[in-house]
């Protein structure tokens, strides 16, 4: 086990690459066994969840290896083979072989996911979804058992706006017989990063982007060569640290409309923001103004950065409210920020955050983004060094974080625990 050591109160200055978005890597590959030849994905980020996933389709017979940021994997000898426990159990989007098994051979068997268990995640949509397409779902002893002589199309409406049902849907439906319709779908960039590998790979998607999904089902799908997006949490983190840091920090290879949210947000704090092509310009001012922010799905404030967010929040001139509309209780990193002099109280979903002077301290991250919001509060705090263990959940997500951040300025280094 290893811990973080973040020395504050260094400006980060400079430019920041971004990698491939972690949670489009986690649903391609997958994505890629519904293919009967190989499919390369390029611009792979090298994070612990891609390692794992990598690891679980060699385990159904694919042949997958990877030289630096390509992937290439060969989908041909993949049988359905039943994964009830091990590596299902190491991460939560091993929910996207239930699809994908599911689209290419009709049945699947896999153990409850695991992840960032930060709150109960249900996937009764993801079922409701594989129910209509025509398959039996049923759960034994912890696994989800799910069969379909024959997948037919249908319209599908999802009670809640879920990325992962959305994708696993589109997964399944791609090989089902005729057409499926799936609305009020999620809009996340990512789902529209899934539909181009699978129309690379010979499907039919339509609206992917919009809340209404259009899948026409083909017979079979081959190989082809697909980039992944820009990490959009990743960039917004960077961009976070920046600000919180009063540093003056690019990120770039990034798709600035996926930040709009981030961007519109820290410009109401009073942070100068300087967008161009592909690249951010992040400049970090004195004083802040507290604001009100609402996660919510996407083109909303996205959940995944309201940790960081809450850090940055402590930085302002007065009282700020976030509120998560996505999970109710994703607040793991609040009492962690508390022991660093942090005042801030949960009210329901709603965090208030009064403006507050830091201190170095011994923290845990107790899941990914909890994770970067200690860092980001360890890289504001004036002076003195904080202690991140738990540093294996911030490895999921974030991939040269250490490197990168040194790059900037930071004094940031690994220790065994
Ligand atoms: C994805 O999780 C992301 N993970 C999460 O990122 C992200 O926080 C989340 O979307 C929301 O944006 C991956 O892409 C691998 P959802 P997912 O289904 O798909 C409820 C990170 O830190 N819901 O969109 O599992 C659910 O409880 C991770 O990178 C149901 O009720 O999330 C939540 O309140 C953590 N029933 C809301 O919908 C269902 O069947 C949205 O969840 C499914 C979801």
């Amino acid at each position: 086990m290893e811990k973080l050591l973040v020395a504050g109160g260094k400006p980060l200055r400079g430019t920041v690459p971004i990698s491939g978005a972690k949670n489009s890597a986690v649903a391609l590959i997958p994505a890629a066994i519904l293919a009967e030849s190989t499919v390369i994905l390029d611009n792979l980020p090298a994070l612990s969840d891609v390692e794992t996933y990598m690891t679980l389709l060699g385990e159904l017979g694919a042949v997958v290896s990877r030289q630096g940021d390509q992937m290439t994997i060969d989908p041909s000898a993949v049988r359905s083979a039943p994964m009830p426990n091990g590596n299902v159990k190491k991460l939560r989007a091993s929910y996207y072989l239930m699809g994908a098994l599911l689209g290419r051979f009709g049945e699947a068997v896999i153990g409850l996911p695991g992840g960032c268990n930060f709150e109960p995640r249900p996937i009764d949509q993801h079922i409701k979804g594989f129910e209509a397409l025509g398959a039996r779902v049923s759960n034994e002893y912890g696994a989800i058992h799910i069969r379909a002589s024959k997948l037919k199309g249908a319209k599908i409406y999802l009670d809640v706006v879920s990325v992962g049902a959305t994708i696993n849907i589109m997964l399944a439906a791609t090989r089902a017989s005729g057409i499926t319709i799936i609305e009020n779908a999620a809009k996340e960039p990512e789902i529209i990063d899934v539909a181009t590998l699978l129309n690379a790979m010979g499907a039919k998607i339509k609206g992917a982007g919009t809340e209404t999904i259009r899948i026409e089902g083909v017979d079979s799908l081959s190989g082809c060569r697909h980039s992944i997006i820009p990490d959009r949490i990743q960039a917004a983190t960077y961009m976070i640290a920046a600000a919180a840091t009063r540093g003056d920090v690019t990120v770039d290879c990034v798709i600035p409309k996926h930040l709009e949210a981030v961007t519109a947000k820290l410009q109401e704090m009073g942070v100068h923001i300087y967008e161009m092509d592909e690249s951010i310009r992040v400049v970090g001012q004195r004083d802040y103004e507290s604001i009100d922010v609402k996660a919510l799905v996407y083109p909303g404030f996205a959940t995944d950065i309201q940790s960081p967010m809450i850090s940055l929040l402590t930085q302002t001139n007065g009282i700020s409210l976030l509120t998560d509309y996505v999970y109710s209780n994703r607040f793991s990193h609040i009492p962690e920020l508390q022991r660093m002099g942090a005042r801030i109280k949960v009210e329901g979903r709603s965090a208030i955050i009064e403006g507050s002077r830091l201190n170095a301290a011994k923290v845990r991250a107790t899941d990914l983004r909890a994770g970067a919001s200690l860092v980001v509060a360890g890289l504001a705090v004036p002076d003195g060094v904080t202690e991140i263990s738990g540093v294996e959940f911030i490895d999921r997500g974030y991939d040269r974080l250490v490197a990168n951040l040194t790059e900037l300025g930071a004094e940031i280094w690994r220790e065994k625990e």
